[in-house]
């Protein structure tokens, strides 16, 4: 049993890394970022000069809001999928006084719950209803009114095509017909700047891919030696995306969980995929899935659209 015996969601992580590392290549699911070191991490990421999308998607939707907000219908609530905070949210419901809900949607409930507070504080006439709820699975949406999506920080990015395109039927679905999406997806671009982006100065993107280790050794008492493994990240254009690595630095045997992992010298486990899109490659993602453009807003390193849901029901 992993050291936090007993609890579901250790036995899903710990079954989860097993399985990952038993295959080849060896890789980890990206979701198993963010515990409260990599959050935090993360929200370092954000800051940094080389990682563009955040702030570019900040100004995009500073800059846009009143006509994002001019269309979304009277009286609808804005559902937001993967609400880590509410700072991107908060733009456009300061644009659209006629969101009469938010419902942010996050996997994390303390996350939620702090940052709703400061929000029913400074949108006294709006109704929050925070859901607590993994979004790449089936939940169910509160029945009010028309309602509006929202999925920015280029999250979509981080799904394999074939998720992205399950994720954005499902969101179609529970939106119901006649819905808009409000979505944030990053551009391909020079390699320069994307490979910038995930490899910082600073080191800081390299802590957040290695803090994985620092988790897995905590919780599932494994022995990762943070010294023998190196962050890599680089951009593959033929696939058009980013993909992170843990590269081990030497041939060494892993413990975890009483099973001996084995890893050859240069080996890598592959930990996060972050996909670019065209707005054409894009816009057939979005057709397959039953959505169409309405507008696009990008400064040509990020995009944000409004889509549309094609079919009834
Ligand atoms: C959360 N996601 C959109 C980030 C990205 O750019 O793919 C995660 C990240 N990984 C390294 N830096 C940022």
């Amino acid at each position: 049993m992993p050291c936090a015996a007993g609890r579901r969601d250790a036995e899903i992580f710990c079954a989860d890394v097993l399985s990952g590392l038993a295959e080849s290549p060896k890789r980890l699911s990206p979701k198993y970022f963010y515990d409260a070191a990599g959050s935090a991490l993360f929200d370092r990421i954000v800051e940094l000069p080389e990682y563009y999308p955040t702030r570019c998607e900040l100004s995009i939707l500073r800059a846009h809001a009143p006509a994002i907000a001019a269309l979304f219908p009277p009286g609808c609530a804005l559902i937001e999928f993967g609400a880590g905070s509410s700072r991107k949210a908060r733009i456009l419901l300061a644009a659209a006084a006629h969101i009469e809900t938010y419902v942010p949607i996050d996997i994390s409930g303390d996350f939620l719950h702090e940052d709703i507070a400061h929000l029913r504080r400074d949108f006294p006439r709006l109704a929050v209803h925070p859901l607590v709820a993994d979004f790449t699975r089936d939940f169910e949406l509160p029945q009010i009114g028309p309602k509006v999506g929202f999925f920015p920080g280029s999250t979509i990015g981080n799904f394999e095509p074939y998720e992205a395109l399950a994720f954005l039927r499902r969101a179609g679905e529970m939106l119901g017909p006649g819905a808009l999406l409000v979505i944030g997806f990053d551009l391909v671009k020079s390699t320069h700047v994307l490979e910038a982006a995930y490899n910082d100065a600073a080191g800081v993107t390299a802590a957040f891919n290695l803090n994985l280790l620092t988790r897995i050794n905590r919780e599932l008492c494994a022995d990762f030696d943070l010294a023998s493994f190196a962050h890599r990240a680089f951009y593959d254009r033929a696939r058009s995306r980013i993909e992170m690595h843990l590269v081990s630095l030497r041939r060494q045997i892993v413990r975890l969980n009483g099973r001996a992992i084995a890893f050859q010298e240069g080996e890598t486990i592959h930990t996060e995929n972050s996909y670019k899109y065209t707005l054409g490659s894009f816009e057939a993602l979005a057709r397959d899935a039953n959505w169409s453009g309405v507008e696009t807003w990008s400064d040509g390193l990020f995009c944000v659209q409004a889509l549309r849901t094609t079919r009834d029901g």
